[in-house]
């Protein structure tokens, strides 16, 4: 807390001696963090010209169902150069739905000082048995090339193919083009892991703190490029524009590329490459001829990508096959292996049930989750809970989860009480469960260094906890001052942190108690970048720099099978995790952390949700009302409206921020806000159904517009509105008294204003007026939307209430759509305990009742 409050006064004083009080005024503390000149792997990799790449594919044959190679360096006999790479060892496997790997280690018999790290548990244990068994190779030589390339099946519209010398992998259709490709440019660089030798100075200091780095250099970088692509989106987490800019490039003024490096960034700006808490190394590009692929890198070391701005490679003399369009991207990482996926698309939805394939779908969240919350920095006390929850009876507005931060606790012990303020914790989330409503409580990973707390001393005594690179104890500074971490890298380890969870251990802990874990990314105040040393130690001798974007996924992970198996294994967990990495949605929700109270950062939290979304995390949020400063009245009620159709969604606020409950703002924003959330309550079938298809797909329930409709370029980089599964479209206000808003309606059909039912054309922009009462939102003409319209005071009570089907007829009086209903809670719906019924609206074509809605775009 110190930490952020010293920071936060510096805020202030900035502010005042600026004299000024606009958004260009942030308090991202910029030098904390590295940029990419300070990162000596990046700024080596940047220095890369295109074609110095002198590798060339060996060897290349079938095995096991697998295409093999050996990469060997053109210079090979000059044995004395000690840049000299040594073979490397190359895996290409092909799965169903045209997806390809492409494996790069080191090769194990030339006895390399150690394992590189592999991340283990992000593939889901169906994938494997997805793949191709391989049997045919045809050698030809191609196009213009002097050398031979191998090629092999892919699915039935593609192939996979390897040039031998300069080295390159691509897939192309059967046609001939190309689709996406890896060094292209000739830019992968491996460097492999070499015995120190004397002389050799192989740390690196920033900031006063020193990273020994014991094994030296060894990054990875490679281009990657996409054909036939207009735009590229995903590698979250940024707070920028859905479609990625060019990061170099001619004419490109931001020189920092896309930074994945799971980080706590204090008041993190609204538009930067700079990476925040989560990291998913997963594009997706899209153009209006081709449609989408994917390309996903499967690592979880620090990782760096430049998004290319045409031209950048004007003087390399290599030239491309010729693209209508073509997007080159760059990809650096600090350690691991090459394990990258590429995926052939061609539909959006296509492209993201290819990834999800591999990382997994959204985990099916309980229905009370995805209804509305209600947190703060922090609840006071038990009164202050019973009134929170009481006025928002006494408002007549329904929520249904009680948050309680930190100073729940006693001492920053996590699962204790501060039984002082919190004398009755049973009795308390009782209270809230007889109102249908639960309760969240958090759990960080830091525990606190104190050798009269039970959880401190078993993990010391059982060597639980991350290493620092003297093989002690890891001991960071965070909220309870001096703090380790436990290593849930480590199976065992996670086992031991699950059964915390169980009633008898978490004392004062009831089933309606779910759980919130932040910090994860892991925060440490006094670590480099505020985050736990590179050189620390993990289970097996990994080292921490070659996991790091993947603690707070183990964390998030063995939190969320805590709370599985405290239920014997009947409930849905609910887990909201901060750090994120790929394969977080099969644990849970995330949420966008430390926002602000302003107008850009409520028009950010749009494009930030929709990434996520794209990259297979459906269940994510922004802080409603921005959790530093206190926004007016005006900017609040807008975050409620666009809130309440985000995938989750949680009012918080900062300790040092005014209150905000929903009812302090004057009558008239009681009811302005009460209705937005009402909106949030009648669509929650709507929602449900969505998770679901999520849960099945991967689609996600927030959409870019593009995804529903790929054809149309007036889509591809509107990221101020979005669609709400495949009927909802809606547009976010992000300015002060705003009258009008101009909204793209996409299609050929007509759309409904959700309020008035006034039709508007589609396939154009119109000018909307708007009022304060909420922001525009339209359902799509032959759409069929599920709502609940009884208000209750929390989702559990309406469960008996009638549905509503809003059905909006296109011009052939038709309309589809589908309502998705199980118990809410368990997970008998994975044995068939639910209802998936379809709906349909005769029109005068003959309407084909489809068993689930569940389909490509394409
Ligand atoms: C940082 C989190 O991002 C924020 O939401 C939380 O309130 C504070 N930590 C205190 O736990």
């Amino acid at each position: 807390m110190k930490h952020q409050m010293a920071n936060r006064n510096l805020c202030f004083f900035l502010i005042l001696l600026l004299g000024l009080n606009q958004s260009s005024v942030f308090c991202w503390k910029k030098d904390e963090f590295r940029n990419c000149n300070q990162t000596p792997f990046c700024k080596r990799a940047r220095a890369l010209k295109p074609g110095s790449c002198s590798l060339v594919a060996d060897n290349v044959a079938i095995s096991d169902g697998e295409l093999t190679a050996k990469l060997i360096s053109k210079k090979q006999d000059n044995q004395e150069d000690e840049s000299q790479i040594k073979p490397l060892i190359l895996t290409l496997s092909v799965y169903q739905d045209g997806i390809m790997r492409l494996k790069i280690d080191e090769d194990p018999s030339l006895d390399p000082p150690k394992k590189r790290f592999e991340v283990a548990d992000v593939i889901v244990s169906e994938f494997p048995s997805k793949k191709l068994w391989l049997q045919r190779l045809s050698t030809e030589t191609l196009g213009g090339d002097a050398s031979p390339s191998s090629i092999a099946y892919l699915s039935e519209g593609y192939e996979a193919i390897i040039r031998h010398e300069p080295f390159e992998v691509y897939v192309r259709d059967r046609a001939g083009n190309r689709v996406v490709s890896f060094n292209s440019h000739g830019l992968f660089d491996f460097e492999q892991l070499r015995q120190k030798k004397e002389g050799d100075d192989w740390e690196e200091r920033f900031r006063g703190h020193t990273d020994t780095r014991p094994y030296g250099p060894q990054s990875i970088s490679f281009d990657v490029t996409f054909y036939e692509a207009d735009f590229v989106y995903g590698i979250p987490e940024h707070a920028t524009n859905l479609a990625l800019k060019p990061s170099r490039g001619p004419g490109v003024e931001e020189s920092e590329p896309y930074r994945l490096f799971n980080l706590d960034v204090f008041e993190y700006i609204h538009d930067s490459p700079f990476g925040i808490y989560g990291s998913v190394p997963f594009m997706i590009s899209h153009g209006k001829s081709r449609g989408t692929s994917g390309f996903f890198w499967l690592n979880a070391a620090e990782m760096q990508i430049d998004v290319l701005g045409s031209g950048w490679d004007a003087e390399s003399g290599i030239s491309l096959p010729s693209s209508q369009s073509r997007i080159d991207t760059f990809w650096m990482s600090e350690a691991g292996i090459v394990d990258a996926f590429f995926f052939v698309g061609p539909g959006p939805k296509d492209a993201i049930r290819q990834y999800t394939s591999v990382t997994g779908t959204q985990a099916m969240p309980q229905l009370f989750s995805i209804a509305y919350h209600q947190c703060r920095w922090n609840y006071r006390d038990e009164e202050d809970v019973v009134n929170v929850d009481s006025k928002f009876d006494e408002h007549d507005i329904p929520y249904d989860v009680l948050w309680l931060d930190i100073e729940h606790t006693d001492g920053k012990r996590y699962f204790t009480w501060d039984r002082v303020l919190f004398p009755h914790p049973e009795e308390m989330q009782n209270k809230l469960a007889a109102k249908g409503r639960h309760m969240v409580t958090i759990v960080d990973p830091h525990i606190k260094r104190d050798e009269s707390f039970q959880l401190h001393k078993e993990a010391t005594q059982k060597g639980y906890y991350v290493k620092d690179a003297g093989g002690n104890d890891y001991d960071g500074w965070c909220w309870p001052g001096s703090s380790s971490y436990p290593d849930t890298l480590n199976p065992e380890i996670r086992s031991w942190w699950a059964e915390k969870f169980s009633f008898q251990n978490y004392v004062g802990s009831t089933p309606s108690l779910y759980i919130w874990n932040d910090m994860n990314e892991p925060s440490v105040f006094n670590g480099p970048e505020l985050t736990m040393p590179r050189d620390a130690l993990h289970y097996g001798g990994v080292e921490h720099r070659e996991l790091h974007n993947a603690y707070g996924y183990y964390f998030h992970m063995a939190t969320s099978d805590g709370l599985v198996k405290r239920g014997n294994g009947k409930d849905r967990p609910f887990v909201l995790s901060r750090a994120l990495f790929s394969g977080t949605q099969r644990h849970g929700a995330v949420w966008t952390g430390d926002n602000t109270a302003d107008w850009d950062h409520l028009r950010v939290s749009v494009p930030m949700i929709l990434t996520l979304g794209l990259t297979g995390m459906s269940f994510s949020g922004a802080d409603v009302g921005g959790f530093f400063g206190n926004p007016e009245p005006e900017l609040l009620v807008r975050w409620y409206q666009v809130g309440a159709y985000y995938p989750f969604f949680r009012g918080h606020a900062h300790h040092d921020t005014k209150r905000r409950e929903p009812w302090l703002f004057g009558e008239r924003n009681t009811e302005l806000i009460r209705d937005a959330i009402h909106v949030r309550y009648a669509l929650l079938p709507y929602f449900y159904t969505l998770f679901r298809e999520a849960n099945t797909s991967g689609v996600p329930v927030m959409r870019p517009l593009w995804m529903e409709f790929p054809f149309e370029e007036a889509t591809f980089g509107n990221d101020e509105a979005f669609m709400v599964g495949n009927s909802l479209l809606v547009q976010g206000i992000y300015t002060e008294r705003a009258k009008h808003a101009s909204v793209y309606l996409p299609g050929k059909q007509s759309w409904y204003d959700l309020i008035t039912g006034t039709a508007y054309k589609g396939g154009m922009s119109h000018k909307i007026e708007v009022s304060e009462e909420s922001i525009p939102a339209f359902q799509r003409a032959g759409t069929i939307v599920p709502r609940k319209d009884r208000f209750r005071r929390s989702s559990t009570q309406m469960a008996n209430d009638p549905y509503v089907l809003v059905i909006a007829l296109n011009s052939s009086q038709a309309a589809e759509g589908e309502l998705y209903i199980d118990d809410g809670k368990s997970f008998e719906f994975q044995q068939g305990a639910y209802i998936h019924r379809p709906f349909c609206v005769l029109g005068r074509e003959t309407c084909i009742v489809k068993p689930s809605i569940i389909s490509s775009s394409r």
